[in-house]
């Protein structure tokens, strides 16, 4: 017999917050077909290491895919619809990332997501992300779907304030997570990544956050 309990389709999702769902182990399946999507848009859309408003060089190095692509220089933050660096438009959301996404927000409570925008992360060992706001997309209604691949990270969640302190939550390889509503802006970040060498993807994680933000 079957037992009525038994989970079938891996681990549950997490409730993590009012709308914040984690949905461990989501992308597994679709990795590969994910990984072969993402090649030929690193290629047309190469890593870089951007500057902040500051003039630093961030330590992720990033890329985008979609109709907008998010961009940070010494004039600020913003979404462009050109890549700075070729001149030309990003790559365009590879259809099996939109499904996957829009599938994970509606699994999450967010029927109806359709990203314009895909910020690609590379973490190497020791990267890390400072805790901030996503808040240069024009329509806050709409979720972020994070979509992570590669080594283990701590997510850091805060809250509506900076100094709120944050929960810590393990991203795994194939996990989504999907923050909107109420907890659309609240703060976070990612704790510097722990050495280690991934099986499929060796030493490096990969975010994939999908975004309304036209
Ligand atoms: C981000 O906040 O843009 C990235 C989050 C992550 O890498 O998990
Ligand atoms: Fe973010």
């Amino acid at each position: 017999m079957i037992q009525p309990d038994l989970d079938l389709f891996g681990p549950a999702p997490q409730q993590l917050a009012a709308h914040t769902v984690l949905l461990p182990g989501f992308a597994v399946a679709q990795t590969e077909p994910l990984l072969d999507a993402l090649r030929p848009v690193l290629r047309a859309a190469p890593w870089r290491h951007m500057l902040t408003p500051g003039g630093r060089s961030m330590a992720v190095a990033l890329s985008n895919c979609g109709a907008l692509g998010w961009v940070s220089d010494e004039r600020g933050y913003r979404y462009s619809a050109l890549d700075p660096q070729s001149g030309a438009p990003w790559p365009a959301l590879p259809p099996v990332l939109l499904a996957l996404a829009s599938a994970a927000a509606a699994q999450a409570g967010f029927e109806g997501f359709v990203p314009d925008a895909c910020l690609i992360n590379h973490y190497l060992p020791g990267t890390g992300l400072s805790l901030h706001q996503d808040r240069d997309e024009q329509d806050f209604s709409q979720p972020i779907v994070s979509i992570s691949l590669g080594l283990p990270a701590v997510f850091l969640f805060g809250g509506l304030q900076r100094s709120d302190r944050p929960q810590r939550i393990a991203l795994n390889h194939g996990d989504i997570l999907v923050w909107g509503g109420e907890d659309r802006l609240r703060f976070h970040g990612v704790m510097p990544v722990k050495p280690g060498v991934h099986p499929r993807l060796g030493e490096r994680r990969i975010n994939l956050t999908l975004r309304k933000a036209g």
